[in-house]
């Protein structure tokens, strides 16, 4: 097979940066910008992007970005930014780099919008048939709430990622706690409130890489099953005392999670075959039905009969080594972190022709044994 080594590309690297030592803007909640990257994770995709020979340079994904990008003049994007305000943040770089005619890795401007709002993709979901927990969206709070949902329930921002707005408060026991979160959302993440049954069992989160087409264009064609998508490993979440009300908070997911198997995660996760098909059917579903492309990952928690739910999904899936879930997932499989950033690099890239096809050849055809005649 002929392996198409793809030229050496000028890459910019687009994120928001975490500071820690800038003070907030007054006016936001008390964990805005915690899904910022740190500047560890864009050396670490630095130096996975320059293992295989291409020069990278880091643009902040701020008011500046459009000039820099005018300036840089990058051969392709790789998109990690998380956009700035408004109702569909997660799709206003991708939005922009498609108006400068400008390549860049990942889902396009409108998986971006649908996936960061939870609510618009379970309705697309639900239209589907897949599974998702009973819910309701509150734009004020006040808002009568539908037979389907019964308490205990879970209320969380509608458009949010990394746990944000999500603390031990989410749990609501009452109409009264209700009420008085989503009041408290509503006004300080300035955006709905998304109200689900609370899913009490277990929780995994899984990671989906490729495309139909994959095979053809990636680094590495052999980790792609026969429909173009790998499935990784499914990390589950590891709810300590297994109490029924644990859930994963913003605070939680700003710690180290820990080795495998001890206290955090499990990867992979110990899940019956059945169980295991169905969660990684299920993310692949989730991704195809919102239109994501290359990466993904989904989460899903188990309700209280054992069923999988839908919780949401991530187009733009965290990549800090050893720390991220899909990094994490990765690992578990042995997959290098730069064969990872690279699959993610080749796969975007070769939506815009910069990777020359491979030719794949047939499956052979079976022929029927026949005995005698
Ligand atoms: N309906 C629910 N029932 C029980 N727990 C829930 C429910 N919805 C969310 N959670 C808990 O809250 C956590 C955060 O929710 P969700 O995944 O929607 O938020 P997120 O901030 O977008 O996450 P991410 O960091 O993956 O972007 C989940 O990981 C889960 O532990
Ligand atoms: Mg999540």
């Amino acid at each position: 097979m002929i392996i198409n080594r793809p030229p050496k590309w000028k890459i910019a690297i687009l994120a928001n940066i975490k500071d820690e030592n800038q003070t907030k803007p007054e006016g936001v909640p008390p964990d805005a910008f915690a899904d910022y990257d740190s500047i560890e994770t864009i050396y670490a995709l630095q130096s996975a992007l320059e293992t295989d020979g291409h020069q990278t340079v880091f643009l902040h994904a701020d008011r500046e970005l459009p000039y820099n990008l005018r300036e840089v003049k990058p051969d392709i994007c790789f998109n990690l930014a998380e956009g700035l305000g408004g109702d569909a943040r997660e799709a206003q770089v991708p939005a922009l780099l498609e108006m400068l005619a400008i390549p860049y890795t990942g889902s396009r401007v409108l998986a971006n919008g649908i996936s960061l709002d939870k609510t618009l993709t379970k309705r697309i979901w639900r239209d589907r048939r897949l599974p998702v927990a009973p819910f309701q969206e509150f734009q004020t709070g006040e808002e009568s709430l539908r037979p389907e949902l019964r308490f205990p329930l879970f209320i969380k921002p509608a458009r949010e990622g990394t746990g944000m707005g999500v603390d031990t408060k989410a749990l609501v026991r009452s109409e009264a706690e209700l009420r008085e979160r989503a009041r408290y959302l509503i006004q300080t993440y300035k955006q709905p409130a998304l109200v689900e049954n609370f899913l009490p069992g277990r929780e995994f989160t899984v990671g989906i890489l490729g495309r139909a087409d994959a095979k053809r264009f990636a680094r590495r064609p052999e980790l792609y099953e026969k429909d173009g998508f790998h499935r990784f490993p499914i990390l589950e979440l590891d709810s300590g005392e297994k109490t029924a009300s644990w859930i994963y908070t913003n605070e939680a997911k700003s710690k180290d999670v820990g080795p495998v198997g001890e206290e955090g995660f499990f990867c992979p996760a110990d899940v019956s075959p059945e169980l295991e098909k169905k969660l990684k059917h299920l993310a692949f579903r989730a991704h195809v039905i919102i239109n994501a492309l290359d990466v993904s990952r989904t989460d899903i928690r188990l309700d209280e009969d054992g069923n999988p739910r839908l919780i949401e999904i991530n187009t733009l899936p965290g990549i800090t080594p050893n720390y991220s879930d899909l990094c994490l997932q990765s690992a578990a499989e042995n997959l290098p972190y730069e064969d990872l950033i690279l699959e993610i690099l080749y796969l975007g890239a070769s939506r815009w022709g910069m990777v020359e096809p491979r030719e794949i050849p047939p499956e052979p055809v079976k022929i029927p044994y026949r005995l005698g005649r």
